[in-house]
């Protein structure tokens, strides 16, 4: 478990052993070791040595070894995780969220949680109460209830902390656990007048609470905060209950609140869960998964909810789920639909959700105006990113219907991914930094991601003659690559007009690996002699890459116009494909 190893790593280097054993055994420093009397058994002559290097004690009479955790459990005859306690506390390491907690601690708590899951539980069956009038009134059976360990929190301010109280629980648990509220030294309980859904997990231990006021207010829901057995990011609602029903179906529904939950279940749609009041985590999406990779997303019709459905989406697709989004036609979120047309229409929606893909498409067309030429190209790049995620053959499909539904070929889109696929491709190797070794840094060196040799010509150019700043200016964005971006921003700061750039200046400014890119331009770059031919050539190359960048854009633009509407414009574009494509063949 990382948590558990970063306590341990934590306590080696905080707590030195020879402090420790310090403490209890008189050490005498011997060479470059410890030597006192051995704690673990009857000697009069020293042969237990600690080392301050090593880190670990040795005894040459007995034969006990170990570290600082050894030593601790065997001297205060603890068990491991008491060891770990006893240290943390001692040198005031922070141990409270890890879960290196025992398993011990950690029953206990659960065992907290339980017993105020059935306090709470009796005061919603047992009597007539707010709580159970509330339930009824939004039309939840009792039969669901309990399936759903429903609780009522009276409005008392100490019900609960009376409760526990008489049992003589630990109060200080109580508070981590987030049952009971500290304030102005009175405690109090944390739940009052609320509807109680306990969160139980899969091993059906319940690891906190959500808390719903009766009817408006704020907050709605109470959570229970973060503890020793509770991660929001790590569990889902419901799981308990339906994961057996989404093994069956083969796909889970996916839903934003608990009411959502257990209004589906109540209706006959089992196969739901829902994440915990946070957008949807990549844990939890891995959860998801272990039961099922087929994951329709019913999210809340509002904009909220749509946006949490569009991160949640990409989650799930990240972690390899075939994710669907509905889209709930008539009423604000899935238990509102289902109660008021039922559970027939609800499986219509699920049954026309929208798949990854689709519903990404779909929003783009939302949002852009193919109508205009602009808006054609944003959606042509942006589709073609969505469509490069996909398997080829699945991307093929996508293709081959939006050339159906727009004016773009599919031709123009197939282009466009691949001119995606490649420039990834150099972005990747353009920012990894010279880490490889072998064949890989070698090239790294000599490549785009340390400097192109245009950047290096033009930046030899400055240094040699410092009134090639000025005219360097404008073409400025060429400058990409980090060390030689660094380098020609340190140069522009300390340019003076009339004087040549102070050599030792920039080398001072720079840290080791731009001044590597600095020294190979120096040593490496010869312009004998040649300033100004050397400058015209990088200009113009840099003219042609511009040209070349245009005349994508125009071959995207003109596969992407109508043949019959847009002939004006095409036939605009056409002819400065032509110009630009002449001037090549010219410059050559
Ligand atoms: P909603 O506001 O959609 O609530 O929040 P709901 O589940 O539909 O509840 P009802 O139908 O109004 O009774 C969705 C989820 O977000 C979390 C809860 O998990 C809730 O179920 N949430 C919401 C909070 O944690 N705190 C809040 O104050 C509100
Ligand atoms: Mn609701």
């Amino acid at each position: 478990m990382g948590i558990r190893d970063n306590i341990i790593d934590e306590i080696k280097s905080r707590c030195n052993i020879v402090d420790v054993i310090g403490r209890h055994v008189l050490l005498k420093k011997t060479g470059s070791n410890y030597k006192g009397v051995c704690p673990f058994h009857n000697e009069k002559t020293p042969s237990f040595v600690v080392s301050d290097t090593k880190q670990i004690f040795t005894c040459f009479g007995c034969g006990a070894t170990g570290d600082v955790l050894e030593f601790v459990q065997r001297y205060n005859n603890l068990d491991f995780p008491g060891a770990i306690e006893k240290l943390c506390d001692e040198y005031g390491i922070e141990m409270k969220y890890s879960s290196f907690q025992t398993e011990r601690d950690r029953t206990a708590l659960y065992e907290i949680n339980r017993e105020a899951a059935a306090f709470f539980y009796r005061a919603f069956f047992n009597n007539p109460n707010p709580g159970y009038d509330y339930m009824k009134k939004r039309g939840l059976e009792p039969e669901i209830l309990r399936k759903f360990g429903i609780g009522y929190a009276d409005e008392e301010w100490d019900s609960l902390y009376q409760y526990f109280m008489k049992k003589g629980t630990d109060l200080q648990i109580l508070v981590e656990l987030g049952l009971i509220s500290q304030s102005k030294g009175k405690n109090f309980d944390k739940y009052r007048n609320r509807i109680i859904f306990p969160i139980i997990n899969t091993r059906g231990k319940v690891i906190g609470f959500g808390g719903r006021i009766l009817g408006a207010g704020e907050p709605k829901y109470l959570n229970s905060p973060e503890s020793a057995i509770f991660q929001k990011k790590n569990n889902l609602y419901g799981l308990n209950l339906t994961r057996q029903d989404i093994n069956k179906e083969k796909y889970v529904i996916l839903v934003e609140g608990y009411m959502d939950v257990i209004s589906l279940y109540q209706h006959g749609i089992r196969n739901v869960s829902a994440s915990l009041g946070t957008a949807l985590t990549e844990k939890q999406a891995e959860m998801m998964k272990r039961y099922s990779d087929n994951v329709v997303l019913a999210y809340d019709a509002d904009e909220a909810g749509q946006a949490a459905a569009l991160r949640g989406l990409d989650i799930l697709h990240k972690v390899g789920c075939k994710v669907k989004v509905m889209h709930i036609s008539d009423g604000k979120d899935p238990d509102d639909f289902v109660k008021n047309k039922g559970k027939e229409e609800f499986l219509k929606l699920v049954k026309n959700a929208m798949p990854f893909a689709d519903y990404k498409i779909y929003l783009l067309k939302q949002r852009l105006d193919l109508d205009t030429t602009e808006g054609s190209v944003e959606f042509l790049q942006e589709t073609a990113k969505i469509l490069g995620e996909l398997s080829p053959v699945e991307a093929e499909i996508y293709i081959k219907k939006i050339a159906r539904e727009t004016n773009i070929s599919e031709g123009a889109i197939r282009l466009e991914i691949n001119v995606n696929n490649n420039s990834e491709n150099i972005k990747k190797y353009d920012t990894v930094p010279v880490r490889d070794t072998g064949k890989e840094s070698q090239s790294a060196r000599t490549d785009p991601g340390f400097g192109t040799m245009l950047e290096k010509n033009l930046i030899k150019l400055m240094l040699l003659k410092s009134s090639y700043v000025n005219r360097i200016k404008p073409y400025d964005w060429i400058f990409q690559s980090t060390s030689a971006f660094k380098i020609y921003d340190i140069i522009k700061s300390v340019y003076k007009a009339d004087e040549e750039i102070d050599m030792k200046k920039v080398e001072d400014s720079l840290d080791t690996a731009d001044n590597r890119l600095l020294q190979d331009i120096m040593e490496n770059i010869h312009l004998a002699d040649k300033e100004e031919q050397v400058f015209r050539d990088c200009i113009q190359s840099i003219n042609e890459n511009i040209s070349a960048e245009r005349e994508q854009e125009l071959i995207r633009l003109i596969s992407i116009l109508d043949d019959e509407k847009d002939r004006d414009k095409i036939e605009a574009l056409t002819i400065e494909i032509i110009k630009i494509q002449k001037g090549k063949t010219k410059d050559r």
